[in-house]
């Protein structure tokens, strides 16, 4: 449909977090349609792989009809211009996110004019929700109840079970 607003979110959402959540709620507020755009990354050590986190969101919108989740690799703008999308999404927890989101918004717009990054903050709640914190205090045993949706919380537990079982 012409005059659709399309927005990316992309992202590596290793795992998905409810800051992500949050953001992709407000986002499919605001714009006709989202698509998470889970980055194909060549990281060593993902906890989860791309299909896991693609398959997690999928469930978390499920009943969400404008969000669509997708993969994707290359340059973010290209992505971006094959989904027809004329912005891209990004989340601002603290001052500390500013510096590098300052350059991928403006590298992005260098190499493509006609897409706008926004910046939307997440609920307070969430403000320092990371991906990384999340990993890290599930493999030290500390719980991560209410700042992962509750399908990342049992996968992670799973993920934490087979790792103890192959080492014992
Ligand atoms: O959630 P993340 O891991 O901080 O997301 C980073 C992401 C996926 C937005 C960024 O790495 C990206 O856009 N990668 C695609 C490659 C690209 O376009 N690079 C130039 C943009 S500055």
């Amino acid at each position: 449909m012409s005059g659709e607003i399309i927005a990316i979110y992309p992202g590596s959402f290793d795992p998905l977090t409810n800051g992500h959540v949050d953001i992709i709620q407000r986002g499919s507020r605001l714009f006709d349609r989202i698509v998470v755009a889970v980055l194909l990354n060549l990281e060593k050590s993902p906890l989860f792989t791309v299909p896991e986190r693609v398959d997690i969101a999928r469930s978390v919108f499920a009943s969400y009809t404008n969000v669509e989740v997708d993969t994707f690799d290359g340059l973010l703008v290209e992505y971006a211009r094959r989904k027809r999308a004329g912005v891209i999404v990004r989340g601002l927890r603290a001052v500390s996110d500013f510096e590098y989101e300052l350059q991928m918004a403006l590298m992005n717009r260098r190499l493509n004019q006609e897409v706008e990054t926004v910046f939307m903050m997440p609920a307070e709640p969430y403000t320092y929700v990371s991906s990384r914190l999340v990993k890290e205090v599930v493999a030290l045993g500390g719980s991560v109840t209410g700042l992962v949706p509750s399908v990342v919380e049992s996968r992670l537990r799973e993920k934490k079970l087979a790792r103890e079982t192959l080492r014992a």
